[in-house]
């Protein structure tokens, strides 16, 4: 299997849908390689992985840590890292924290959230050399200034805010653009006013292509599970089965049988 080129990934606008899915380790970037066109370490892996409660704590160090090793579990998969909340504050820090990126990582791309107010920091990257996915809509790293979760659309005027910021995005260089909480009709429209590829999450099917968590999709992350989530398996419920069994024979000592032993 050969790695998606930025070329190839936004020669897929309005033909064949993308499929990105995050991850955060090797060895489920190793399953997910052959499904998945984009694997994006998102932060959202400071919640499922970390245990807090939104993602605002992530650290560079954490994001490196993890690209590294979903870079070794996927090496022939197009991979996008996160920037964290607070890493891209000023045009130096954003330069400084993306190099760090492509010089401790095998990663392709940063994303950083953000609309027509982030232009200039997008616009920065791009003309430094580094591959950039935009994120706007409902903002993760917003969630304590914002007060929650907030869907986007919901006006006309929020409708043609979210157009604006699409196409700053892509003026300042975004190969990409992910799209999230965003009323479906409204996200459709943005798609449309863009040439390059919006990717939804939460924002309904007239996109580009769609990502999801992958702990919510497989239905391991029990704390919150959002309306936009299918959970394609209940991966908690055969966890904890597989995990009960494994306890009780270890209990009732019917575990290592013959098969076994040495
Ligand atoms: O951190 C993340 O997983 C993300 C997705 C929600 C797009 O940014």
């Amino acid at each position: 299997m050969k790695k998606l080129s930025i070329g190839s990934i936004q020669k897929r606008k309005g033909t064949q849908p993308l499929v990105m899915i995050t991850a955060y380790d090797a060895l489920f970037a190793r399953l997910f390689n052959e499904s998945a066109d984009i694997l994006l370490v998102g932060d959202s892996l400071n919640m499922s992985f970390g245990g807090n409660p939104d993602t605002l704590s992530a650290t560079m160090d954490q994001m490196i840590y993890h690209t590294n090793a979903v870079c070794k579990g996927a090496p022939a998969t197009f991979v996008i890292t996160d920037m964290p909340f607070g890493t891209y504050s000023s045009h130096t820090a954003a330069l400084e924290n993306a190099i760090r990126v492509y010089r401790e990582t095998p990663a392709d791309a940063v994303k950083i959230e953000g609309g027509s107010d982030k232009a200039h920091l997008v616009h920065h990257l791009t003309s430094n050399g580094i591959a950039v996915c935009g994120h706007i809509g409902l903002l993760p790293q917003a969630f304590r200034a914002e007060g929650g979760y907030k869907v986007k659309g919901k006006s006309e005027e929020e409708a043609l805010s979210l157009i604006a910021d699409a196409q700053a995005i892509e003026k300042a260089g975004a190969f990409i653009l992910v799209i999230e909480g965003v009323k479906a009709d409204v996200a459709t429209r943005v798609a449309q006013s863009v040439s390059i590829p919006v990717i939804g999450i939460g924002a309904g099917n007239g996109v580009d292509g769609q990502v999801l968590v992958f702990s919510d999709m497989l239905g391991l992350y029990e704390p919150f599970v959002p309306k936009f989530v299918k959970q394609y398996v209940n991966g908690a419920a055969a966890v904890k089965e597989a995990v009960k069994a494994y306890a009780d024979e270890v209990q009732n000592r019917s575990f290592p049988d013959e098969n076994y032993i040495y």
